[in-house]
């Protein structure tokens, strides 16, 4: 069978760790997915900049619509980053029947009900293992493996760059700007690195499981987002004077209150007793903790950020829809995290 035609929109951090993953395994990944998978177009705003695809063969262009719109590619994958380019992108690719796999939370916290709603209108796959939790595959987690429960809560580790920050501070004595300024080299922060530390991107990732997690609109607006700005390494040792670490949570759990039920939505530092599990998840390491009815607890962990272990979900993500492309060009529903019209209006 021919291989499957893949466009990347950016080839950064994320887009060369995907190429060159897909690359090094491409034997395994294709017995995987059944056939090749195959980069076969790229956008990037400077193209001659040194790159991993140079001197491959691969179609370098400028315009990032010119992939979308390309009638040779099965399968977009967005790796640009931001909101409306991306947003008017996507789109643009689920108008022309491509399915999208993306890892850009920003798009999907504020741009994903119309996005999810277009996809199944379309009938095409929208998936986004990669926009939490980098190389964790908590997504998957959460839409298939506990398919069969009740979740009450899902709390967690969802930024790398925050956490490799508190811990190079409290480890090293280093000083918040010095230790930003690695994060950004070892291609952990966002291109506004204050999405991370304010607690935004926190927060868009923990939208995007509360939507899976309760089956509701995704609903960033509603979350309460408080980042490490204000943190002083004084606070860090304080509390380490007192068994504590202090850790960047995103938490969403049900609400039970004299109003009703509810969702609450919240990214803030806390003090977590220093002997607990998450509060020895170091570095860009992320960690999610899911309670539900029937499995009870389950810890997720493992590498939150950077370029291989973000390839890893993205190709992950690029594996199901081909194999779902293939025998079934509609890959209708599992990739999408909730039916539109089955969800419930929740008061957060
Ligand atoms: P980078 O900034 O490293 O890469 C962005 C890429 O997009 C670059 O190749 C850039 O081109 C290209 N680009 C930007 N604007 C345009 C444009 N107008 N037209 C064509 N190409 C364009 O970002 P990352 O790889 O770090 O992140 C990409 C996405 O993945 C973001 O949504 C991010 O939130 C998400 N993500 C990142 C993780 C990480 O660890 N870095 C982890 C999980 C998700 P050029 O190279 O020429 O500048
Ligand atoms: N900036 C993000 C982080 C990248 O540090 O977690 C992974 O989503």
């Amino acid at each position: 069978m021919k291989p499957i035609k893949v466009g990347l929109l950016g080839i950064g951090t994320v887009g060369a760790g995907t190429f060159n993953v897909l690359q090094r395994n491409q034997e395994d990944i294709r017995r995987r997915a059944g056939r090749g998978i195959e980069i076969t177009m790229v956008a990037a705003r400077k193209l001659d900049k040194a790159r991993a695809i140079v001197g491959t063969g691969v179609e370098v262009v400028a315009d990032p619509f010119a992939v979308v719109n390309s009638p040779d590619i099965d399968i977009v994958v967005e790796l640009i980053g931001g909101y409306e380019l991306p947003r008017e992108l996507v789109l643009q690719a689920i108008a022309n029947g491509k399915h999208v796999v993306t890892a850009n939370k920003a798009l999907l916290a504020l741009h994903g009900n119309e996005i999810f709603a277009a996809a199944q209108a379309k009938g095409v796959t929208v998936a986004f293992e990669a926009a939490v939790a980098g190389g964790v595959p908590i997504i998957k987690a959460l839409r298939e493996g506990l398919t069969a429960n009740r979740i009450e809560s899902v709390a967690g580790i969802i930024n790398g760059t925050t956490n490799f920050i508190l811990t190079e501070m409290r480890e090293k004595g280093l000083d918040f700007a010095t230790v930003l300024k690695q994060a950004q080299e070892l291609g952990y922060a966002e291109a506004d690195p204050t999405f991370d530390i304010e607690g935004v991107d926190a927060a868009h990732k923990l939208t995007l499981m509360s939507a899976i997690a309760f089956g509701i609109p995704v609903q960033f607006d509603k979350a309460y987002i408080e980042g490490i700005s204000q943190l002083q390494a004084r606070d860090i040792s304080y509390a380490e004077q007192l068994g504590y670490r202090i850790k960047l949570l995103g938490i969403t759990r049900r609400t039970h209150t004299e109003k009703g039920e509810g969702i609450e939505l919240r990214v803030h530092p806390t003090l977590i007793p220093a002997a607990r599990l998450i509060a020895n998840v170091e570095g860009a390491m992320n960690a999610v903790l899911v309670q539900a009815d029937a499995v009870g607890a389950s810890l997720y962990y493992g590498k939150g950020a950077g370029a291989e272990p973000t390839a890893s979900s993205v190709i992950a993500d690029l594996v199901d829809v081909t194999r779902l492309a293939t025998v079934d060009p509609y890959c209708r529903v599992p990739h999408l995290a909730f039916q539109p019209n089955q969800m419930t209006d929740v008061a957060i």
